[in-house]
């Protein structure tokens, strides 16, 4: 097996940092060294990277993807192929996607063309949650049969009737599986069917564009979903999760849960945290009119800068009550997808592609003084491990781990978007992050102990990346 020695490093951990050297042997982790010796001699490796005045962090874990997600008559256009190796670029090193039960599927039928979707395909390990879009009898049974697969969390929907959208009762019956098996219960906590009044109320006066996806959707809708999730999973004693929050009261909430005592934990992502609801409401392109703003329409909606949830949003990553931050990416490109949306907002597909570029924004927070750097690698790697039952193989550098290793250089630059020597490696025909400038880059990923990403580019083998099968939560109290 080949021997890997990462010299020179600055080893940063959720933890703490220090100058280590790493030794991986073939894909694992055997050792962190003292820089240039161990205490039997110098060490040699086949392969020596020098990683002199950069950091080495654990790959990237995004516990919320959506490959080739069905939506509203549409596909997410990212397959695992090209979704995952953007996710390389970007130094992520496992996603967590979600199998889709809509109503009508059958779950373990939903798994298995998933498997189907992602293995062969992937650039980068992968594992699974599962959403639950028709809870009954038979998908309650298949949580069990689930957890022994290595699917050990389950997201259900307060949003979308019709769709995906659970009852109040179809939750509290998931929530006891979940309690009763110690899985994790994941909700998207928006109250749909008050959505879908304000929705249809906004399209009468005419509010058609982008920009009202956004105000059909306020924050007490997200808000009041949160408290119910919050108050269900009470009841049950569900561990709960909160998807893709971006309401600074819906985080107050979860604050709250959690200082009770409550297994409830929140996630939030790098849109929520950068974009805001007045850029979409002023945005007109000469391509695409006034459709522009569509670029921007996702579930939960881009909230008001004046309103301060952003700023709030990064207190609780400091806090520790946003435990995770992962993109809920789910891209559509704008040609015959956004643009189905053209004069009325409700049939853009909801979604904005991020996966190349979380780690680098959350980066971004460390430059400007909102986190640290250890909590950057925690809320981008090591929780999300933990969180979702992979700790001890992924997010972390430590002996037995996978070797799973970014090498960062925090004095690089990165510039996001598309065009004028700009590009990304997303299956997407715009960026939602059009000219954002990083203060560092992702010089060097590596997967299981093989660099599949270096400063010539991608290097990595179109079927690298393997099912990663995982452990119920190690993140609860
Ligand atoms: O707009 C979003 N978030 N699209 C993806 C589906 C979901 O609800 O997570
Ligand atoms: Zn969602
Ligand atoms: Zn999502
Ligand atoms: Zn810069």
């Amino acid at each position: 097996m080949t021997t890997t020695l990462i010299t020179g490093g600055t080893v940063i951990s959720a933890t703490g940092s220090a100058l280590q050297d790493v030794l991986i042997d073939g894909e694992r982790i055997v050792a962190l060294l003292a820089p240039g010796t161990t205490p039997l001699g110098p060490v040699t490796a086949d392969v020596t990277i020098d990683a002199t005045g950069k950091y080495v962090i654990p790959g990237g874990v995004d516990g919320h993807t959506h490959m080739e997600m069905p939506f509203g008559g549409t596909q997410a256009s990212d397959t695992f192929e090209t979704g995952t190796r953007a996710a390389a670029w970007g130094g992520t090193t496992t996603i967590v996607d979600f199998v889709v039960q809509a109503h009508g599927q059958r779950v373990q039928d939903q798994v298995a063309l998933w498997h189907e979707k992602a293995s062969g395909n992937s650039a980068v390990d992968y594992a699974f949650h599962q959403i639950l879009g028709d809870v009954n009898d038979e998908s309650l049974k298949a949580m069990q049969e689930l957890i022994g697969e290595g699917i050990t969390s389950f997201k259900l929907f307060m949003a979308y009737p019709g769709v995906f959208l659970s009852s109040d009762g179809q939750i509290v019956q998931a929530m006891q599986a979940g309690a009763d098996l110690g899985a994790l219960i994941m909700m998207h906590a928006e109250n749909g069917s008050a959505i879908d009044v304000l929705v249809q109320q906004a399209l009468q006066r005419g509010e058609t564009g982008p920009y009202f996806h956004g105000t059909s959707r306020p924050w007490q809708t997200e808000q009041e979903a949160t408290h119910r999730a919050v108050m269900l999973a009470d009841l049950t004693g569900a561990p709960l999760y909160i998807v893709h929050v971006s309401a600074k009261q819906a985080l107050a909430r979860i604050a709250e849960a959690r200082n009770a005592g409550q297994n409830v934990f929140g996630e939030t992502c790098p849109q929520y945290l950068y974009l805001s609801l007045e850029e979409q409401l002023g945005a007109v392109s000469e391509e695409w009119g006034e459709l522009e703003g569509a670029k921007w329409v996702c579930s939960t909606p881009l909230r008001s800068r004046a309103e301060g949830h952003q700023d709030e949003l990064w207190k609780y990553i400091r806090t520790g009550d946003v435990t995770t931050v992962s993109t809920d990416h789910c891209p559509f490109c704008m040609k015959d997808q956004k643009e189905m949306g053209i004069g009325n907002f409700s049939k853009i597909p909801n979604g904005i592609g991020s996966v190349e570029h979380r780690m680098d924004l959350l980066f971004q927070g460390v430059k400007d003084g909102r986190i640290s750097k250890e909590r950057w690698v925690d809320v981008c790697c090591t929780t999300p491990a933990r969180m979702f039952g992979m700790y001890g193989r992924k997010g972390v550098i430590t002996p037995g781990a996978d070797a799973d290793i970014v090498i960062y250089d925090p004095d690089g630059h990165t510039s996001l978007g598309i065009g004028e020597g700009r590009e990304h490696h997303m299956n997407m025909d715009y960026s939602a992050w059009q000219g954002y400038e990083i203060d560092g880059h992702v010089d060097v990923v590596i997967s299981r102990g093989t660099v599949i990403k270096d400063e010539t580019g991608y290097i990595g083998g179109k079927s690298h990346g393997r099912f990663v099968k995982r452990e119920l939560s190690q993140n609860l109290i």
